[in-house]
């Protein structure tokens, strides 16, 4: 880091502190900024904007102020995985907009490119999506409230082997929660009895499958295991096991939920039915939290069809920063507001989460679900649960 940035940080956190100082011995309130980095252009927008919806119902269900100070959230745009982009803009947030918290990254490698940054300042970092479990490694200040490859896998690789499947071909986006859910899955599932045939890793930007469709055939295996991220990959990837004929073949298809997102579940339509998958969110959980969520994106923004995993990635993540900002009565000290947050529990609306002291990652249920038609709309019909999963991926760390 330069000199000339060292100063600029440590003058945005100085005046950051002065906004909720004693002053003569009374408070005043202040505006404490959350800088959200994310895609709100381009083929992942959704992305960008279902973190802002999250946002959105949290804040209508419970106000924008926290102890007489009010949280404001300022968004970028970063509409693909690109490290150095996501380095700026976290500089921009924290010197030009005094932002006391960053949030969002729908990327692991956007998300992993802040770590100097938020320990520069001493700024908590609350992660609503990317997904590599070495993340929290990286800075003591990340706290992530979505999931991890290794978390929805292991349960997914135990029930596949369960089910009497030998023989299994992965294919993943080649890079951190691909190469993740790969090795998390050979492990868990040759452990079990089971046998990977053939380990196929795409290039992120893949749009052209049909390779891939072939190498799946070929290998023999009766099962896929797939991860891409969710959006134009997914549904791009699971339209061509579908048109290439694999699935009419009767190799099953399964994967972690970001492959039957529902936000595209209309674009991929029948081709969707019968993917069987791991998650933590799905839009027909049955609860009454999830009830009210799907309620308040209705009235807010007219339908609640976008609502998914990354949306409550948001929603939690946006309660976790309450807490962090009530512990800390508003002042900065990134630490000890993440200090604060280390072992709390509460209830979302895909069911009890907790954060785990050590990888700063949520514990929590994974259901097990099958795609289907359900009154003419496809969902993700949850089929079973395991409760309290922790981050199987994660190392240890700073
Ligand atoms: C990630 O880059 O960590 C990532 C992105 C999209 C997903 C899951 C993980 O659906």
């Amino acid at each position: 880091m330069t000199k000339t940035l060292r100063r600029a940080l440590l003058g945005a956190v100085f005046v950051t502190a002065s906004g909720a100082a004693l002053c003569g011995g009374t408070t005043w309130a202040a505006t404490i900024k959350v800088g959200v980095i994310a895609p709100f252009s381009g083929p992942f927008a959704t992305a960008g904007q279902t973190f802002k919806q999250g946002i959105e119902i949290y804040q209508a269900q419970h106000g924008k102020t926290v102890g007489g100070d009010t949280i404001e959230f300022v968004y970028k745009d970063l509409d693909q995985a690109n490290p150095a982009q996501s380095k700026a803009l976290a500089q921009e947030l924290i010197v030009k907009e005094k932002v006391g918290y960053l949030a969002g990254f729908f990327f692991t490698p956007d998300a992993l490119a802040v770590a100097p940054l938020i320990d520069e300042a001493n700024i908590p970092c609350v992660i609503f999506n990317a997904a590599t479990s070495a993340i929290t490694e990286k800075s003591p200040r990340y706290v992530r409230t979505s999931f991890t490859l290794w978390q929805n896998t292991v349960p997914l690789a135990e029930h596949m082997a369960k089910q009497g499947i030998k023989k299994v071909v992965t294919a993943v986006s080649d890079y951190g929660p691909g190469i993740d859910g790969e090795t998390a899955f050979k492990q868990t599932f040759e452990k079990a009895g089971g046998q990977v045939v053939d380990s196929i890793r795409m290039p992120l930007k893949s749009t052209d499958f049909a390779p891939f469709m072939q190498r799946i055939k070929d290998s023999g295996a009766e099962a896929i295991y797939a991860f891409l991220p969710a959006g134009p990959t997914t549904l791009g990837f699971a339209k061509a096991f579908n048109d290439t004929g694999l699935k009419a073949a009767g190799i099953k298809f399964f994967g972690p939920g970001d492959i039957t997102q529902e936000p595209d579940l209309p674009a991929l339509g029948d081709a969707a039915v019968g993917i069987t998958t791991t998650f933590n969110y799905s839009q027909a959980h049955d609860s009454e939290m999830n009830r009210q969520l799907l309620a308040k994106a209705k009235e807010l923004f007219g339908s609640s069809d976008l609502v998914t995993f990354s949306t409550v990635g948001a929603y939690d993540g946006t309660h976790v920063i309450y807490k962090m900002v009530e512990a800390t009565g508003g002042k900065p000290d990134g630490l000890k507001a993440v200090e604060a947050v280390k072992g709390m529990a509460w209830d979302s609306p895909r069911g009890p989460l907790k954060i785990d002291p050590n990888s700063r990652h949520v514990t929590q249920t994974i259901y097990l679900r099958v795609t289907e038609r359900k009154d003419g709309k496809l969902q993700n019909t949850e089929i079973a649960s395991f409760p309290d999963q922790p981050d199987y991926g994660y190392k240890g760390g700073k």
